[in-house]
């Protein structure tokens, strides 16, 4: 199929992509290099890797990605055999960026599809992603949604409520912390002064999930880390880390360092295992393309893993992510170097906060009174150590 990569209205370029291979075979013509997703444009001027390999790599990754929680069952209820034909049902359109495939021959305008202005209808993709029930999608109209593009491990649903666009998110597998460990970055954000994604709860189906609004607009896009540092040459996790905040301030961004520093104390607070490089970025501005802002601290769910307790004990992953390395967030808070800014102050009733949202929720979630204390301990001991470092700077 001929068909043009799109940028809203503007053609970036023309490749030809196999349906049976779901390849991009050949690059026709560069339009407008300019408007390409980050990556690509990278690459294109490093002419450090085959295009064809980027692009369709980059399209796949568009896509719902193989690990995600129970695919294999989501596919089966769409009646739909790959996570590629499911992006083809909707031009790989997305809530988090405006690019999309168009065929050679139509003259359809992003104007007329895009999911900002345009609705769409999420309940069989809903009942698909969170429900037991057996069924199959209904029709096509019903796959014609922004879910067929998001990424990530967790299931997760776009849905339009009085008018706005809020991603649902579930827990992995029987894990129902990750929603908990969302609202409670909230709120240490919140406290804190950091810019953040803002989640709540919410049920769904019988699950407590958690919720937050589309960040982006018609008008900007996230571009993750992973694209920004593509090519880079890796080195020892901190040389990436002040490479990428020297790569934002070269391209305008105020407050890099802050901003990312603010991050991994969040991190650090609620110990994150998560902050690979599709887990933080910048937003852009697409249609100048000027570099806006560093996206608001967003996916905090992975945190407060327990793995085992007992009455002396309490064992945890104990490991975070700084760039490409896994590091104890006792290494990983080094990289902050201001933090005597912080008013921890602000976060002494949060424990008690968590506390009682935990046992809120309790008739729900099952989470035994010891686990909520040993979790309201482990978040405390953070806190506590934090305190430390500040003192002590
Ligand atoms: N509020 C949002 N607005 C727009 N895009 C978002 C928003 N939250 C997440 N995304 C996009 O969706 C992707 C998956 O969401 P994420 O919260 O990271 O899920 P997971 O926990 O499964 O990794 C993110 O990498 C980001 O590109
Ligand atoms: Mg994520």
């Amino acid at each position: 199929m001929k068909c043009i990569l799109m940028n809203k209205n503007i053609e970036v370029l023309i490749a030809e992509y196999n349906n049976i291979s779901k390849f991009f075979d050949e690059i026709i013509d560069i339009k407008n290099i300019d408007y390409a997703p980050y990556v690509l444009k990278k690459i294109y001027l490093e002419k450090s890797e085959d295009l064809r390999v980027v692009l369709t790599n980059w399209f796949k990754g568009r896509g719902i990605p193989s690990w995600r929680d129970r695919l294999d069952i989501l596919l089966y209820r769409l009646n739909i055999a790959s996570v590629e034909d499911l992006l083809n049902k909707s031009f790989g359109l997305s809530l988090s960026d405006q690019y999309w495939i168009k065929p050679y021959d139509s003259n359809i305008k992003y104007d007329d599809i895009n999911f900002f202005d345009h609705d769409f209808d999420s309940a069989d993709f809903l009942d698909a992603t969170f429900t037991d029930r057996t069924f199959t999608a209904t029709n096509d109209a019903s796959l014609r949604t922004p879910n067929n593009t998001t990424d990530g491990m967790l299931r997760k649903t776009w849905i339009i409520e009085n008018g706005k666009r809020y991603l649902l998110k579930g827990g992995y597998k029987n894990d129902i912390m990750q929603p908990f460990n969302e609202v409670l970055a909230t709120e240490i954000c919140k406290r804190l002064n950091f810019e953040h994604v803002k989640y709540t709860l919410d049920i769904v189906k019988g699950r407590v999930i958690s919720k937050c609004e589309c960040l982006t607009t018609k008008d900007n896009e996230i571009i993750p880390a992973s694209q920004i540092i593509r090519g880079e040459k890796k080195n020892k996790s901190i040389l990436d880390y002040e490479n990428y905040i020297k790569i934002l301030e070269n391209n305008g961004i105020k407050g890099a360092r802050e901003k990312l520093e603010n991050m991994y104390i969040l991190d650090y607070l609620i110990m994150n295992e998560d902050r690979h490089l599709n887990n933080f970025g910048v937003i852009r501005d697409v249609n100048t393309l000027k570099w806006v802002n560093v996206c608001p601290i967003f996916d905090n769910g992975m945190a407060l893993n327990v793995n085992y307790y007992d009455d002396s004990t309490i064992v945890t992953e104990g490991n975070g992510r700084l760039f490409y390395e896994i590091k104890s967030f006792d290494e990983i808070i080094k990289v902050v170097k201001n933090i005597k800014r912080i008013d921890i102050s602000k976060l002494d009733t949060v424990v008690e906060w968590f506390d009682n949202l935990l046992h809120k929720y309790q008739h729900i979630t099952k989470i035994s009174d010891d686990r909520i204390s040993r979790l309201c301990y482990l978040l405390n001991r953070q806190i506590d150590k934090l305190k430390i470092l500040i003192e002590n700077s």
